[in-house]
């Protein structure tokens, strides 16, 4: 027998629930995306998140460092062998400042113990599932649509997606066409239930087909009226929201004022919210 020692190998501090980056993806100068290994054991609903990181920088007294996490919803499906995140890079960020620059074959925290409350089981079945996100609140929703329960459950799927630029809108859009094009997904989730699947992006600081904050849109009708669908009811529509703080807060106010009350995992309801998370 050989054995072989490594002196830098057992000075290195061994990082807790390390996982190793498989694919970096960066979107724009403010976004990007990753993929890592996911710990066999580890069980998750589509919708939810977990706490991931790097190691901080070591204390100046103590020479030690601790691990700096921060919320991430998982952006793939439960049934996906790997881990996918999608993020913005904020350069004084704590930790997406240097978690921007990671490369395939690093070493990422990940606290396997995923909670949240964009789930299916918070709600109570409907017919029309509304998935409204800003920026990266979309991450919670490309797991939701890679699921093939999302399309069991509703007759009818809409995603609206809001960004500042349209280059903030390219993630979400590919996650939208390779469902359409990509042979395990169209397989999986079946033609005529893609057929179900309907979005709606807009912009607010750039020029594109469509413009606007949702929130107005919705105020204004535009939105049902664009879709050709009746305003959300408690009977019939079901709602899920991700974006920035003040965004949650106004389209909960919106859904409220069409008669739909918020849910949560132990008392299933009309929509559910979470805030996408900042550095
Ligand atoms: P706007 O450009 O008008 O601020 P951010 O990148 O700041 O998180 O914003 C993402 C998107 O969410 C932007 O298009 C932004 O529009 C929009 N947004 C920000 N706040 C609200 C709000 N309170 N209601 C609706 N949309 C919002």
């Amino acid at each position: 027998s050989q054995t072989v020692t490594d002196a830098t190998a057992v000075k290195r501090p061994t990082l807790p629930d390390a996982q190793k980056v498989t694919e970096v993806t960066h979107w724009s100068d403010r976004l990007f995306s990753f993929r890592m290994t996911r710990p066999a054991s580890m069980r998750f609903r589509s919708g939810e998140f977990v706490m991931i990181g790097l190691m901080g920088e070591a204390d100046a007294k103590t020479g030690k460092s601790k691990p700096l996490l921060r919320a991430y919803s998982i952006a793939s499906p439960s049934w996906d062998d790997e881990l996918e995140f999608y993020s913005i890079k904020v350069q004084d960020g704590p930790l997406t400042s240097r978690l921007q620059h990671i490369q395939v074959g690093d070493d990422i925290i990940l606290r396997p113990k995923p909670v949240g409350t964009l789930v299916h089981d918070a709600l109570l079945p409907g017919k029309r599932l509304w998935l409204f996100a800003t920026g990266t609140g979309f991450a919670p929703f490309a797991s939701l649509l890679r699921d093939p329960q999302t399309y069991e459950d509703y007759e009818e799927i809409i995603i609206t997606h809001t960004c500042r630029e349209l280059a903030e809108l390219t993630y979400g859009a590919k996650l939208i066409e390779s469902l359409q094009t990509d042979e395990l997904m169209s397989e999986l989730i079946g033609p005529e239930n893609l057929a179900k699947l309907r979005y709606y992006p807009t912009t607010t600081r750039e020029q594109s087909p469509k413009m606007g904050r949702i929130t107005d849109l919705m105020r204004d009708g535009s939105l049902f009226r664009d879709l050709g669908v009746p305003q959300p009811t408690q009977d019939s529509d079901r709602a899920m929201v991700c974006g920035n703080l003040a965004f949650n807060l106004e389209i909960k106010e919106i859904l409220e004022s069409y008669g739909l009350e918020e849910g949560a995992n132990s008392d299933p309801k009309h929509y559910v919210v979470e805030k996408a998370f900042l550095d």
